[in-house]
């Protein structure tokens, strides 16, 4: 007799994720003021190393497709920021720099609603849509003009609803920074088969941090059609909270028999990799 044990594809994650900090008490505020209070001390810049691969990937799926409007699923989007980045030009610290002055909870989403109606759009073909669990946070993004449309759902715990495959109706490439080991294949597993069922199958690119696997994910994708390939390079998250998170995140990558002397017990910083997946006649090259 064979005991079963029940694991969910997310404790895979649990001890990766319990060396890293937590900053979930920034995750759901009604305004990213106390988001970037916590991370920009930390030189969060992931969204930055992201944005020129992103905007590489997103001019590779225009010339493959011969469309240049590109709709965009942000998963763990947060207040928006991949789409600040990416839409308006701007950087993490710049971004940031604007909530390190004094301003009045409720007056900082119409006063960012303007501060990005006034800004020149770097790229006027790109729509995003976000999917978080954090409600406030999404309210916000799209309450300034950062996301055309909004998903408050946990696909790791629960089904899609309706109206969230409505927003995921012809989204083309789905990003994210930050978020994997939150979510799993379950949600990118979930959601490409929501997006499958209404037009082509889009591209995934994910950020994700060295001690978490991309294994599980990628062969689902590959269950869907999508063909994953690993980029060069790392890519800088942030720094490490300190000496606790640094040692732990250490014995982590170790666990996943990494070696971190050239990365992170190098320079301090956690590290991140991007895998790109596609229909296997999009991956030549
Ligand atoms: C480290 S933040 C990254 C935010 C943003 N992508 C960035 O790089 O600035 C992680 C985000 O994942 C979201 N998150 C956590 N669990 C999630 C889940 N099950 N589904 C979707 N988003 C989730 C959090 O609410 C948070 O906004």
């Amino acid at each position: 007799m064979t005991l079963q044990t029940h694991s969910e594809p997310g404790d895979r994650f649990q001890r990766a994720n319990q060396a890293k900090a937590s900053f979930g008490d920034v995750y759901n505020q009604t305004e990213p003021s106390a988001y970037y209070r916590a991370l920009l001390p930390l030189d969060y810049r992931i969204v930055d190393e992201a944005a020129p691969m992103f905007r590489e990937i997103i001019t590779q799926w225009r010339s493959r497709y011969q469309q240049r409007h590109v709709k965009v699923l942000d998963v763990g989007c947060s207040y928006g920021i991949n789409a600040a980045v990416l839409r308006y030009g701007l950087t993490f610290a710049t971004l940031g720099h604007r909530y390190l002055e004094t301003r009045s909870p409720s007056a900082v989403p119409a006063d960012d609603q303007a501060f990005f109606r006034n800004r020149t759009i770097a790229d006027d073909a790109l729509s995003f849509v976000g999917l978080d669990t954090s409600q406030n946070a999404q309210q916000y993004a799209r309450q300034v003009g950062l996301l055309d449309g909004a998903i408050a759902e946990n696909l790791e715990q629960g089904n899609i609803s309706s109206n969230g495959k409505k927003h995921l109706q012809g989204v083309d490439l789905v990003i994210s920074t930050g978020c994997i080991g939150y979510v799993t294949e379950r949600t990118l597993g979930t959601v490409v088969d929501s997006v499958v069922s209404s037009s082509k199958p889009p591209w995934v690119a994910s950020f994700v941090l060295r001690m978490f696997s991309y294994d599980a994910i990628a062969s689902r994708l590959a269950s869907q059609g999508l063909v994953t390939r690993k980029m060069a390079g790392t890519f800088r998250q942030r720094r490490f909270h300190g000496s606790d998170e640094r040692r732990k995140v250490l014995q982590s990558l170790e666990r996943r028999g990494i070696d971190p002397s050239e990365h992170e017990a190098q320079d301090d910083y956690l590290h991140a990799e991007l895998f790109l997946s596609r229909p296997a006649d999009s991956s030549a090259g």
